[in-house]
């Protein structure tokens, strides 16, 4: 069965270990019996090893870091390595479009930081995406084969990728489910049938349905409706529903 997968980055929200905690232990209550749904919660990187505590017990919900540097230790003053976050993580977002800009990350750096991920054996969730509305599909499309320079296709079923169209991000303009599905069938080519390949950009519970009706899409990465319990949880439920009514897809060889 093709994997569904559903990602909460709370980039820098939660900001006291009292929020990440309540946030966190509601979410797990909640998503308990959601069927067939795997959930990645990326806290701030602060936070983690607290929330590895709380979800101890939990097999439905994986942790991601938001970050990560790619050398495995050093004098680098400020970041965190690969080493580190695979202590309390098995995935970190790469490339965000947020890091791109605000923090200037180039493709050889989010390549260097895959790279890196894959050898320490956590999954990258590479994110790629184009900044206007309307263009053309190169820049999501050479972002993503940068990001896998150098990394044999053995390695494919080892990340995942989300289609995070930039002027979707954060705008409340999410992109059209029919468009993001050939988005996706167009960045499917580069990486292998295993890739699981999810759709971000003002996800919320409105129109998570939209883009669960659409096989191409393989899950979503939620920022801003992460950070609201009961709302990330409806988005996890009505996911779960909707992809239930759909014929299972086959076992992908
Ligand atoms: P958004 O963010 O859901 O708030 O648009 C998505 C993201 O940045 O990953």
């Amino acid at each position: 069965m093709k994997r569904s997968i559903i990602v909460g980055n709370w980039k820098m929200y939660a900001t006291s270990i009292a929020d990440a905690h309540i946030l966190t232990t509601s979410i797990r209550n909640h998503v308990a019996d959601i069927k067939d749904v795997e959930i990645i919660l990326a806290p701030p990187t602060i936070w983690l090893s607290e929330i590895a505590q709380i979800l101890k017990q939990s097999r439905k919900t994986r942790l991601a870091a938001q970050n990560m540097f790619y050398e495995p230790d050093g004098a680098y003053t400020g970041e965190i390595s690969p080493l580190m976050i695979k202590e309390v993580a098995d995935y970190v977002i790469l490339g965000h479009s947020e890091r791109r800009e605000y923090f200037s990350e180039t493709d050889l750096e989010v390549n260097e930081k895959v790279v890196a991920a894959i050898k320490a054996g956590i999954t990258p969730i590479i994110c790629v995406g184009e900044k206007t509305k309307g263009s053309t599909i190169g820049q999501p499309l050479k972002e993503l084969q940068e990001a896998l320079a150098g990394i044999s296709k053995t390695h494919h079923k080892d990340i995942l990728v989300a289609y995070e169209p930039i002027w979707a991000i954060g705008t409340g303009k999410n992109a059209d489910p029919a468009y993001v599905a050939k988005v996706v069938t167009k960045l499917r080519e580069v990486v292998s049938v295993h890739t699981p390949i999810l759709y971000g950009g003002s996800v919320n519970s409105s129109n998570i349905a939209s883009y669960a009706d659409r096989p191409e899409i393989d899950g979503v990465l939620v920022g801003g409706a992460s950070v609201r319990a009961a709302e990330f949880v409806k988005i996890c439920k009505i996911w779960s529903e909707t992809k239930s009514l759909q014929p299972r897809a086959k076992e992908v060889k």
